[in-house]
């Protein structure tokens, strides 16, 4: 229950209720507001209501506009209510809509229109400044974030709705010597040095009208730094060995991932061309950050949706358990949004079941354990795949009343596994706590007994 409107958009945030209920001194313009905003971040409230005591005080039409599908009068009539909520449900099933198939991945239509999947207020500022960018004649334009948060997402998603029809060329900076790198964004003539027998395009003129990409340009070498910066002054540049100067029209993009400040401050980074490059950049958070976690359920199903990792065979995995998005929500994502993909590429292979369950979400220990690593006794005493797995079975019996049916389900895995997998770590019921099922026999287990509420 919320006191006023709200209170009732930060419930919808983290709850999707099968309808809301307005009290009737709620204008239906107020009502209209509300809906529109939970909407537009993508919350879902399927139904709405209304309750008076007595006639209602607005037209019908008006609460119709405002999106109100039922009128109910008095505030006891629960046969009523009841009644409304069975048309509700029987409407939501004719349409299709269940709580998987209706899921909403984008927070409007131009972030469906770039696949960039989100709810988190970081996703809705960083698409607000990629609009706000893609619209104006900011050029260059700076893209900044770990890895896999999406850098490239956004630099495409710039480029689309800045000159949709012209090239997009990429080039990343680590990946090629200094020379090479140099010949390939200008281009050269024939005989510029040993090996150049014929004149080369390169990607600032095969860009055209378009942009150049220019990804991890903390990379590129401090003296090419130079004469990218004189091409962003200038907007003119020449192929090496070249006397003619050729006009640059394209919108170049660069990417880092790394803190360009302190490769400034490190002497790696030119301190001009950072200025020239930082007039507005597009940050992208990292998924660990508190406020991009509720972004991570969202893509998971996303990814499940999406993936084409069985190779067009018919899906045979379709949902996540609750318990595997918990672990996934808790995980620090070093690689960002990739890694997550991966993870749940990962585990629909690997799922045998129509759900994934904790069973299947396998993560690689990040980077950071691995650069301390610890003697293989010690880390598997402190902490065990056997240890978690014994209390993530007994926290989902806790949390389902020994429902053992409801639990395996939880778990994602089947109730035979999960009588074997109470055996085997001997996990008992707490005396007081009636079973929906006895336990079969179990012969005395070796491990201590662990006794679940
Ligand atoms: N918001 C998002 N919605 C959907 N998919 C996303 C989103 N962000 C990233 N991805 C996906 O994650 C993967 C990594 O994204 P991308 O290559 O753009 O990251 P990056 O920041 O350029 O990484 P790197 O620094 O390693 O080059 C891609 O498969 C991309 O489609
Ligand atoms: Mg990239």
């Amino acid at each position: 229950m919320a006191d006023d409107l709200a209170e009732a958009g930060d419930i919808v945030t983290t709850v999707t209720p099968d309808m809301a209920l307005f009290d009737g001194s709620v204008s239906p313009g107020h009502i209209r507001r509300f809906l529109d905003r939970v909407h537009r971040q993508s919350h879902r409230v399927p139904a709405a209501v209304v309750v008076c005591f007595d006639q209602p005080p607005f037209a019908d039409r008006e609460y119709e506009q405002a999106g109100i599908s039922h009128c109910l009068i008095g505030h006891d009539n629960h046969r009523r209510l009841h009644d409304i909520a069975a048309t509700i449900r029987d409407a939501e099933r004719s349409t299709g809509e269940n709580e998987a198939g209706d899921e909403t991945y984008f927070v409007d239509d131009r972030a469906a229109a770039i696949s960039m999947v989100g709810r988190s207020q970081a996703v809705c500022d960083a698409l607000r400044m990629i609009h706000l960018v893609a619209e104006s004649r900011c050029n260059p334009v700076l893209i900044l974030g770990e890895t896999g948060t999406g850098k490239e997402v956004a630099a495409k998603a710039v480029h689309q709705s800045r000159h949709p029809n012209a090239p997009f060329v990429a080039v990343n900076c680590a990946a090629l010597t200094s020379t090479l790198l140099e010949s390939e964004l200008f281009g050269h003539v024939k005989g510029a040095f040993t090996s150049a027998d014929r004149d080369k395009t390169g990607l600032l003129e095969q860009a055209g009208s378009g942009t150049l990409f220019l990804d991890e340009i903390s990379e590129m070498p401090l003296e090419l730094q130079a004469k990218l910066l004189r091409v962003l002054q200038e907007r003119t540049f020449r192929k090496v060995g070249g006397v003619k100067d050729l006009t640059c029209e394209a919108t170049i993009i660069a990417s880092s991932n790394r803190n360009l400040k302190k490769e400034v401050r490190e002497h790696r980074f030119r301190q001009d061309l950072y200025y020239r490059l930082n007039i507005c950049p597009i940050v992208l958070t990292p998924l660990r950050s508190p406020e991009r976690r509720e972004d991570i359920p969202l893509l998971a199903r996303y990814f499940l949706a999406h993936s084409n990792i069985r190779g067009g065979r018919p899906d045979k995995v379709t949902a996540i358990t609750k318990l595997a998005l918990e672990s996934l929500s808790q995980h620090d994502w070093p690689g960002n949004v990739r890694e997550l993909r991966n993870v749940i590429e990962r585990a629909i292979l690997l799922e045998r079941t129509d759900k994934i369950g904790l069973n299947s979400i396998v993560i690689e220990p990040s980077e950071g354990d691995e650069s301390h690593p610890s003697p293989i006794g010690e880390r598997v005493r402190g902490f065990s795949l056997e240890k978690a797995e014994r209390e993530l079975i007994a926290r989902a019996l806790h949390e389902t009343g020994w429902q053992k049916t409801q639990a395996a389900s939880l778990l994602g895995i089947t109730r035979a596994t999960l009588y074997a997998k109470v055996k085997q770590y001997n996990i008992q019921k707490m005396p007081s706590q009636p079973t929906d099922t006895e336990l079969p026999a179990s012969e005395p287990a070796e491990a201590e007994p662990i006794l679940v509420g």
